[in-house]
């Protein structure tokens, strides 16, 4: 997938920034926004949700795959991250989020971010941030088929 112009790419971004607007996050107190680009244009965007257990903590990634799932859209060109830490590069997905997108997305999917400090973007593929992703090879489900 060639990467998306600037305008887009940055509307993304923004889709992104206004979604860590509702973070909760009370333990590390760090927000972060990822908005999903459909196939069909639409933008559907999710902020991370801690737990006082941490560990059932859900990425902003996640929770934007999830709201479009459950909203029937599984097709996606980009996802876009924003994180508030503005002195640092740019913010790149931890790898149970790369894992889930890999469950919804291609190898050629566009992976957004900007760097906080210069605001220069940078667009990746999921394919390079995580090379050789499980894919259930071998894996049957109950019914003897082949996962999808
Ligand atoms: N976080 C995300 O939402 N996405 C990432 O890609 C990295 C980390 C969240 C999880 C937690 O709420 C906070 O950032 C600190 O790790």
């Amino acid at each position: 997938m060639s990467p998306l112009d600037a305008t887009q790419a940055r509307t993304l971004l923004d889709a992104a920034r206004e979604a860590a607007a509702h973070h909760y996050a009370p333990y590390s107190r760090y927000a972060v926004g990822a908005a999903l680009l459909t196939d069909q244009g639409e933008i559907i965007a999710g902020a991370n949700i801690e737990n006082i257990s941490y560990g059932l903590t859900l990425c902003a990634e996640r929770v934007a795959i999830a709201c479009a799932v459950s909203r029937g859209l599984r097709t996606f060109s980009a996802i876009a991250v924003w994180a508030q830490e503005e002195s640092f590069g740019a913010v790149t997905p931890c790898g149970a989020c790369r894992q889930t997108m890999a469950e919804f997305m291609t190898g050629e999917t566009l992976v957004i971010s900007a760097d906080g400090a210069t605001g220069a973007l940078r667009q990746t593929l999921l394919g390079d941030l995580l090379p050789d992703a499980f894919q259930g090879k071998g894996l049957t489900t109950s019914t003897g088929e082949a996962p999808c």
